[in-house]
């Protein structure tokens, strides 16, 4: 395992797969990286595949805080967009819905402990349970995808590549 980028090796190769998935399906192979780490996953990629151009960024060596990032670049360049981040995904994936991105986004999320208030409030806003799960964590934190999932449904997507469990690795195609 990679202790640096947290790459857990039970997950490496399915988000391997879902990356390789990503490549096949996108109609601009222009990738980009947001949070690119020791870029384990892309570095495997890139010896297998060739014909597609990747753009990494790293807010651990102030190459780039994917916050900023996402908000400075015109994103209708690139064909998938990668956030393999640390804990929830929904900033960024609410952030390219609401600016209408039409691409691939590969989404990491994993809430660790939710049942200690570490749960994406504005997801949980957004499911309407914000007061009640600060109020009761460890009652809403079992549910923690089905927050995500109401969020998708309602953005109309209604279909992901991938797996969903404790741990969530999947991709969105909004071609
Ligand atoms: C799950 S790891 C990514 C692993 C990477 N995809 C790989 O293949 O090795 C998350 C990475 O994001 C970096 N990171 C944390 N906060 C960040 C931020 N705000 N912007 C960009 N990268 C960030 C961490 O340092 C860590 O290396």
């Amino acid at each position: 395992m990679n202790k640096k980028t947290n790459n857990d090796v039970n997950f490496l190769q399915l988000k391997r797969d879902i990356r390789i998935h990503a490549i096949e399906i996108a109609k601009n192979k222009k990738v980009l990286n947001l949070f690119s780490g020791e870029n384990v996953l892309w570095n495997g990629i890139v010896e297998d595949i060739d014909n597609f151009d990747i753009k990494s960024y790293d807010g651990k060596n102030i190459k780039g805080d994917a916050k900023k990032v996402i908000r400075s670049l015109n994103l209708s360049n690139y064909g998938i967009i990668d956030i393999d981040c640390y804990g929830s995904s929904f900033e960024y994936l609410d952030f390219l819905i609401n600016n209408e991105y039409k691409g691939v986004i590969l989404i990491t999320d994993i809430q660790i402990m939710p049942q200690y208030r570490s749960m994406n409030l504005n997801l949980l806003k957004f499911s309407g349970i914000s007061n009640m799960y600060k109020k009761c964590p460890i009652l809403f934190s079992k549910f923690k995808n089905d927050y995500l999932f109401n969020y998708l449904y309602e953005k109309n997507i209604r279909e992901i590549f991938g797996i969903v469990g404790k741990k969530c690795y999947f991709c969105i195609d909004l071609q």
